[in-house]
């Protein structure tokens, strides 16, 4: 199969690397000239791991190629992705489809032959139909099936996530882009990946309806935690007691300073606005939306109440140790840290930080926080030492350095990645999320 990929961001590049490596002919196309130069010499333009070792394997291979020109890279292409952004438009939350319409009406304008394209950007419900009245519009003599295939990656994890995927949603209204897609995917079927057909607004919702579940389940044990906190329970315990229930599940029950990145909180606002459009409002994600929010600047209180209160925090120092809003990734979309450590400031509280990956992202949206080397040089005269992103490198700090490094021997550990028991026999004064 000939695949062409427009856009060679997050989703557009590990899809690409993960068809090629099916073994399809894969082309990446983007905009960015710069980009795509940087691509050819093997620079990757995210971090995810595993990510420059396969695109690089696979250019090798000659199964994957990078170009600017849409025109050129989607020739003879049996499917045409579309993978670009759609970030929420300011002012009101909807997701953006400026760049998702250009490249369908670009698609049309160029297209020699009969071709699938498929929506893998996050899209609303009713944007493949208008992407087919685009292609349509442009007069294009050549077939062409608009189908919806959501991408369900999670940064960090996105190689194993594409290849090993709990299921495939396809949206498809004809039989031409089903069967183009079953060939797309027939790696993954032969896996015994499930493959689910669906008409294509339903797979559109799925992707929202999917998020939002997940950022709502999230938001609960959130809650659950501060509960827990207040009747002196154990949150971990509450997730384990719960998960265990085979309807409930145990993943994503992990109390923390309230989710992030560039997917949930974009995709709650923008399965807002199409509920309200459509005049059926969705109390529940509406709460989550606005509980997650509040949580991340509570968290900031959280830490100046560590510091034994507003009055008594002005002054002091805090070392944030992770910036990013999860591991193994360099984005700081919507990261907790932001609404942390401005909270921090506007407490009169000095801030420094260290994230193995995120400090050049962070640095531009962070110009008051001091950027450290190091986790330990972060916590040098700190008066209090905060987990924010729970990347492996904090999970075993010699905490012995720590205590002589610090001025006092405070954490908050917002990720739960220490035991309550062992921080106070190593003399901290621990304060976490949900364990009384
Ligand atoms: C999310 C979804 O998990 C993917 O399935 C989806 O494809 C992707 O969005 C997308 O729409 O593109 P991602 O944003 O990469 O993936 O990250 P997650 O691992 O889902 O984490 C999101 C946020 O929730 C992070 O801030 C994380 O710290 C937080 N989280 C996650 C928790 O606080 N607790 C949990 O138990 C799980």
């Amino acid at each position: 199969m000939k695949i062409a990929m427009v856009g060679s961001g997050y989703v557009g590049l590990v899809s690409g690397a993960c068809f090629a490596d099916f073994g399809h002919e894969v082309v990446c196309i983007d905009k960015d000239e710069d980009k795509i130069a940087r691509l050819r010499q093997g620079i990757m333009p995210i971090y995810e791991p595993g990510l420059d070792a396969l695109v690089e394997a696979n250019a090798r291979a000659g199964r994957l190629s990078f170009t600017t020109s849409l025109a050129e890279g989607i020739k003879g292409a049996d499917a045409i992705f579309i993978a670009v952004g759609t970030p929420s438009r300011r002012g009101d939350g909807h997701a953006d489809l400026t760049f998702v319409y250009a490249v369908a009406r670009e698609v049309g304008q160029s297209l020699a032959h009969d071709a699938v394209v498929v929506t893998k950007s996050t899209v609303p419900v009713g944007t493949g139909d208008e992407v087919e009245r685009i292609i349509r519009e442009t007069g294009t003599p050549h077939r062409v099936s608009v189908v919806s295939n959501p991408e369900f990656l999670r940064e960090g994890a996105a190689i194993g996530d594409f290849k090993r995927p709990d299921r495939i949603v396809i949206g498809a209204e004809d039989d031409y882009g089903r069967a183009v897609m079953r060939e797309v995917y027939r790696p993954l079927f032969l896996n015994e990946s499930p493959i689910l057909f669906t008409s294509r607004r339903t797979s559109e919702l799925i992707k929202y309806a999917a998020n939002a579940f997940l950022a709502t389940k999230i938001t609960f044990i959130n809650e659950i935690a501060d509960l827990c906190e207040k009747v002196g329970a154990n949150v971990q315990d509450v997730a384990r007691g719960i998960g265990m229930d085979g309807r409930i599940g145990p993943k994503f029950l992990h109390a923390g300073p309230g989710y992030g990145g560039s997917c949930f909180p974009k995709d709650t606002l923008a399965l807002l606005k199409t509920a309200e459009d459509y005049g059926s409002p969705m109390r529940i994600v509406e709460a989550v939306v606005k509980v997650n929010d509040s949580r991340k600047r509570a968290m900031g209180r959280k830490v100046i109440d560590a510091l034994g209160g507003a009055e008594a925090a002005r002054g002091k120092r805090a070392a944030l140790l992770g910036l990013t809003f999860k591991p193994n990734t360099d984005d700081m979309r919507d990261s907790p840290a932001l609404a942390i450590a401005q909270a921090l400031l506007d407490a009169g509280v000095s801030v420094a930080a260290y994230d193995p990956e995120g400090m050049e992202q962070a640095r531009p949206l962070l110009p008051e926080v001091t950027m450290c080397e190091s986790a330990y040089d972060a916590i040098t005269g700190a008066d209090v030492v905060v987990i924010v992103t729970e990347w492996d490198a904090f999970r075993a700090l010699d905490l012995n350095r720590v205590k002589q490094l610090a001025k006092a021997p405070v954490m908050v550990d917002l990720r739960n990645i220490y035991k309550p028991e062992d921080m106070r026999a190593a003399g901290f004064a621990y304060v976490s999320v949900g364990r009384g």
